[in-house]
């Protein structure tokens, strides 16, 4: 009896040792990450710049190298997003948590939010927390919600606003908050094609994407923000029949171990 009692610990300690293990790891990775996302930041700027310049030389010389240019600039945008997802998503910021009203919050941020998205997706919202106050850090949530709204435009619609690539003929997406478990859920559902079982079994990895032009680091990025905040995020769907994102975040301080993930 003695003995499995001492395997058991001693699988324990070998467990957590992993852990930690994993976590030191997953540190350096991110460290190595920003720093190498933040040194490509300048000579991106240099091609950016050139191109600008090449441009206007050009310009009138019967070149034709419109296109050419045009695609350098679309690349250099599209590398700037990457760069600045990267950095959001490997520092691992502390949080700056105030007590504030999450529904007026939520309402601002998605009035902005929403005239970004294509016209034809309607937005409906249903704020339930009755002007519940809740710890969290706004700088922080935003990008979740920004996140959670793209990708259930991008399900419905496409990138972009063409309108040619509707999923379906009424878009919709809706965003409730309710009070559970001692806290509270944002919940952002659409009624676009779903997520298929294979695509849901990895969508919380890191660079895991099944558009041509995403980075796949949407998800991972809302699921840290809600643990950052001692949280979790829950993925439902069924094919066919739309998704279901919800942020939980506790209504109580947030713990200290969680603040410092
Ligand atoms: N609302 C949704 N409906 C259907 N599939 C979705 C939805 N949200 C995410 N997905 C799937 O999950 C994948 C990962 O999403 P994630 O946001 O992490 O990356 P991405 O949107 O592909 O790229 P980006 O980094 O630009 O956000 C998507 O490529 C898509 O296949
Ligand atoms: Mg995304």
């Amino acid at each position: 009896h003695l003995n499995t009692e001492l395997a058991d610990k001693v699988k324990r300690l070998k467990e957590a040792q992993d852990e930690i293990v994993r976590k030191g790891r997953m540190e350096q990775l991110g460290q190595l990450t920003a720093t190498v996302a933040h040194e490509l930041r300048n000579p991106l700027g240099a091609v950016r710049t050139s191109a600008f310049l090449m441009e206007r030389k050009l310009k009138g010389k019967g070149m034709e190298v419109d296109a050419q240019i045009e695609r350098i600039n679309k690349g250099v945008i599209r590398c700037d997003n990457i760069i600045t997802q990267l950095l959001d998503f490997s520092r691992s910021k502390h949080l700056d948590c105030q007590s504030s009203d999450l529904d007026s919050w939520l309402a601002k941020t998605l009035d902005e939010e929403a005239r970004k998205l294509p016209e034809i997706v309607a937005i409906t919202c249903e704020l339930g927390l009755d002007g519940a106050h809740v710890p969290f850090d706004p700088a922080r949530l935003q990008p979740a919600v920004v996140n959670l709204l793209s990708n259930a435009s991008e399900a419905l619609v496409g990138q972009g606003d063409d309108t040619a690539n509707l999923t379906r003929p009424d878009p919709a997406i809706l965003v409730t908050t309710s009070m559970r478990d001692g806290g509270v859920v944002i919940a952002v559902r659409d009624n676009g094609p779903g997520i298929p079982p294979d695509v849901l079994a990895r969508i919380r990895e890191p660079l895991f994407t099944t558009k041509s032009f995403g980075t796949g680091l949407g998800v991972p990025a809302i699921e840290q923000i809600a643990v950052q905040h001692g949280g979790t995020l829950d993925i439902q769907s069924r094919p066919g029949e739309g998704a279901c994102f919800e942020i939980w975040l506790p209504m109580g301080a947030v713990a200290e171990s969680k603040k410092a993930a």
